[in-house]
């Protein structure tokens, strides 16, 4: 029996709703086709975005979006995405598979896109091939409330009052695809646009500067020395690859032995390793704990599914990958002090994806089950949860076998949600409240027989939360068994 405490007497701060934040990026068949189908497509739409896939979005409360890129960002001009779609500058997508980009979505279809799905936008600006003057004429364009230039081209393409927008990055890893620079002289341009990135009337933009990719301390050391006091947020890049290497064949979604289960849950852990060393460098600079930590690229990446495009990272979505929301969520609760906002990567059609499209057809994927059953914790209070967890062992090596995290909402409804990460044995729990008045207990639960079952076209409920029946309350306490394999979130009233 695993003994596990929840100290309900004191609560830890805000898990913020924007760790369930998402990513669309100009890539492959995301928002293309995934989102957009324009107002001609037979598929049933609204004003040219998938309904589907709209409502299915709009049930998991999604609280952010972010939008173009990705790599897409350091290379999108977005003079060219508005105005009449017929006269938009036409393309190439180098990055996304050389594809033509003809800007028929652009910055009026990705704010109208939030305001449908009743979300924030959060738009990534150009630092590695456009100006410091484009970058400060898209946030007036979006967001001036007055006689300008800007404005008037805004009212002109047929939106008379300005936007809100919240959140602003500057540049998308200027390490690598966003202009392979050294930290030293990317601090010293995040100083130099972000200063052009203007809170015009009422509007106020939350800065967040291009950060580190994966354990790249120094870039995190000089951006914090260096820029600190002009931004509200640094990113954070970490993607969990079966093998842990960025090498041709990353593995299959969907074909993986327990070898590859298991080191993938492990590189998938790592994420916690990366906050707490990354938080230790931004707490010297910043010790009030002001910036955020914006992990705004994170989920599976595997090999693309056999006949697609190699370009348009396009996978399967399996019980492993509910595993790996789970974990990851409950460590970004776990560190909710520092974690301002995540956003998986990415929404429809791409990498580790809530839903998955071919034609008319819409699926749900495991991965969006979870985020689904996670969202109670949105905006409420973090609880403290303490437990020795067994260890998972696999040949030589070990993890942890639980990951958990708790909280409570604002009707005084304690969550806990638990992931069994071991393949093949139980998890027996007994879980103290400190004295609170716990009496009954509900839950989903998320598993399946098969670690690589995954849901298709054919078969889209294949994986599919259900009522869990493996909880009660004796004592005031609470017993539970989790099955091998799970992902469970329980409520206690
Ligand atoms: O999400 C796919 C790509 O991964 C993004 O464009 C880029 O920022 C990252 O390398």
């Amino acid at each position: 029996m695993i003994n596990m405490q929840i100290d309900t007497k004191q609560t830890k701060g805000i898990i913020s709703r924007y760790i369930y934040g998402q990513f669309a990026e100009h890539l492959g068949r995301c928002v293309y086709e995934g989102i957009w189908v324009g107002e001609e497509s037979p598929i049933p739409n609204t004003e040219g975005y998938r309904n589907d896939v709209l409502e299915a979005l709009r049930k998991i409360n999604i609280p952010v979006l972010r939008w173009p890129g990705g790599c897409f960002a350091d290379e999108y001009h977005w003079m060219d995405g508005i105005g009449p779609r017929s006269q938009r500058a036409r393309m190439i997508n180098t990055h996304w598979g050389g594809v033509e980009e003809n800007n028929h979505f652009g910055t009026h279809e990705f704010l109208r896109l939030c305001e449908l799905l009743e979300t924030e936008p959060y738009i990534s600006g150009n630092v590695g091939s456009g100006t410091v003057r484009e970058m400060q004429q898209w946030v007036e364009y979006m967001t001036f409330d007055g006689e300008s230039p800007m404005a008037a081209m805004r009212k002109e393409n047929g939106r008379e009052q300005p936007w809100k927008l919240p959140f602003f990055g500057v540049g998308n890893e200027n390490w690598g695809c966003g202009g392979n620079m050294r930290p030293e002289y990317y601090a010293d341009l995040y100083r130099h646009y972000s200063t052009y990135v203007r809170n015009y009337g009422g509007n106020r933009v939350y800065k967040i500067a291009c950060g580190p990719n994966t354990a790249d301390y120094h870039w995190t050391e000089v951006l914090m020395r260096e820029a600190a006091g002009l931004m509200d947020g640094l990113s954070l890049h970490y993607y969990t690859l079966p093998t842990g290497n960025w090498s041709d064949s990353k593995g299959s979604a969907t074909e993986f032995g327990i070898d590859d289960w298991f080191s993938t849950l492990k590189n998938t852990l790592y994420m916690e390793e990366l906050i707490v060393k990354h938080s230790r460098i931004m707490d010297k600079y910043d010790p009030e704990g002001r910036v955020g930590l914006i992990v705004d690229e994170w989920g599976s990446w595997y090999d693309v599914e056999p006949g697609t495009n190699p370009g348009f990272l396009y996978q399967q979505n399996t019980l492993r990958d509910a595993l790996i929301a789970g974990i990851n969520l409950n460590i970004f609760h776990n560190y909710s002090q520092r974690v301002k906002m995540a956003n998986i990567a990415q929404v429809v059609n791409v990498l580790q994806a809530m839903v998955l499209t071919e034609g008319d057809r819409m699926l749900l994927t495991p991965t969006y089950h979870v985020f689904d059953m996670f969202k109670v914790h949105q905006d409420a209070e973090r609880l403290e949860i303490s437990f020795e967890s067994p260890d998972y062992k696999h040949g030589a090596e070990k993890i942890p076998q639980l990951s958990a995290s708790a909280s409570v909402d604002a009707g005084g409804v304690i969550h806990l949600s638990v992931c069994n990460l071991h393949h093949a044995e139980t998890a027996s729990i007994r879980c103290g409240l400190n004295g609170a008045e716990g009496k009954q207990v509900t839950g989903s639960l998320l598993t399946h027989s098969s670690l690589n079952a995954h849901n298709t076209f054919g078969n889209p409920d294949e994986v599919a939360p259900v009522p869990f029946t493996g909880a009660r309350m004796e004592a005031g306490e609470l017993v539970l068994e989790l099955p091998p394999a799970s992902v469970v979130v329980l409520s206690i009233v």
